[in-house]
């Protein structure tokens, strides 16, 4: 059988790289920045020289990088890999990005008699590590069927939404729930300090209570620590609100509180906050509010 290609191996990428290698599979990657790789190398995975590389030894090409711009970096051009698809391969594209640039780049690898999928993922590192990754899918159902064993290897559910680009819009969706969330929830703990509950108190009683989503599960306890390594930073969840207040303004539904959240989001940016979990948001409203922000441990 031919190995799994993977292309982008940073946080997300290299961890589910790492699970397909503890299941047996051999896996080829690219990683732009190839000393990251390092461990995965030491623990079997073959590194590649391009995302091309990686598409011409595989069958099966799953990607996990930043951003649209990312994406187009790693699809297109004579490196990219549009151009190393074999015929009858399926490229399981999972990371957040443009449901419309989704929809460009599968017309491209259609061309090439391979099918892409979109396959963008709900979840944290931790949930990676956990082996408890959530997969939405959209495009081919027979393309989904030819990866499915693999997609299983990282995580254990996956959800067919529709046609190639509406996963990543249903992904879009999710993820502005996660930063109106963890507002939602800054405010309610500000608004019981500043009444007198201690910080420590108010969290303990939001987490217990049936507001507390499997995400404010792990992220709520954030306003009293920040991690000194951020899940999730405030320029990557901006990234995807500013995926959702597109697709809203192109469809035409209002997305107040992803505005407004957004807005707060720029101010954490503006308070030098930028390098920590999108939680620090609780910063911005204790700051107005007139209470310390969030302990943090050296960056
Ligand atoms: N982190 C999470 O909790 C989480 C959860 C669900 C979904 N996601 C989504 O998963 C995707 C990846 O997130 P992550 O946390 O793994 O990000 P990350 O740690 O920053 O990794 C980004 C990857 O993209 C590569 N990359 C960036 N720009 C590139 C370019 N121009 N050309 C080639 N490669 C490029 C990086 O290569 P270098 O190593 O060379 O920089 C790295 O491999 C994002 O779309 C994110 O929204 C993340």
């Amino acid at each position: 059988m031919a190995p799994v290609g993977f292309v982008g191996l940073g946080t997300m990428g290299s961890r589910m790289a790492k699970r397909l290698l503890a299941s047996g599979r051999a896996v080829v990657g690219y990683n732009r920045t190839p000393e990251k790789a390092r461990a995965l190398v030491e623990a079997g995975l073959v590194l590649q020289k391009s995302p091309r590389a990686v598409a011409e030894a595989s069958d099966a090409v799953l990607s996990m990088v930043t951003d649209s711009t990312a994406l187009r970096a790693i699809a297109l051009g004579a490196d990219g890999v549009i151009a190393g698809l074999r015929p009858g391969a399926v490229w399981a594209e999972m990371s957040t990005v443009s449901p419309d640039v989704t929809r460009e780049l599968g017309r491209a690898v259609a061309e090439r008699g391979a099918a892409l999928i979109d396959a963008p993922v709900s979840g944290s590192a931790v949930t990676v590590d956990a082996g408890q990754l959530s997969f939405m899918v959209g495009g081919d159902p027979a393309a989904l069927e030819k990866v499915r064993a693999h997609l299983l290897a990282i995580g254990p559910t996956i959800t067919h939404v529709g046609a190639l680009g509406l996963a990543v819009t249903m992904k879009i969706a999710t993820n502005l729930g996660l930063a109106v969330q963890m507002l939602a929830f800054s405010e309610a703990v500000a608004l019981a300090e500043k009444a007198g509950i201690a910080r420590e108190r108010a969290v303990e009683v939001l987490l217990k209570s049936v507001i507390a989503s499997p995400m404010v599960k792990y992220r709520g306890p954030f306003v009293l620590g920040m991690p000194a390594e951020a899940l999730f930073k405030v320029d990557m969840i901006q990234k995807d609100l500013g995926l959702a207040l597109e697709m809203g303004k192109a469809l035409g539904v209002p997305l107040p509180s992803v505005a407004l959240t957004d807005e707060l989001m720029n101010a954490a940016r503006g308070l030098d906050l930028a390098d920590y979990d999108f939680a620090v948001v609780f910063d911005v409203i204790a700051r107005m509010s007139g209470l310390r922000p969030s302990v943090k441990t050296r960056r």
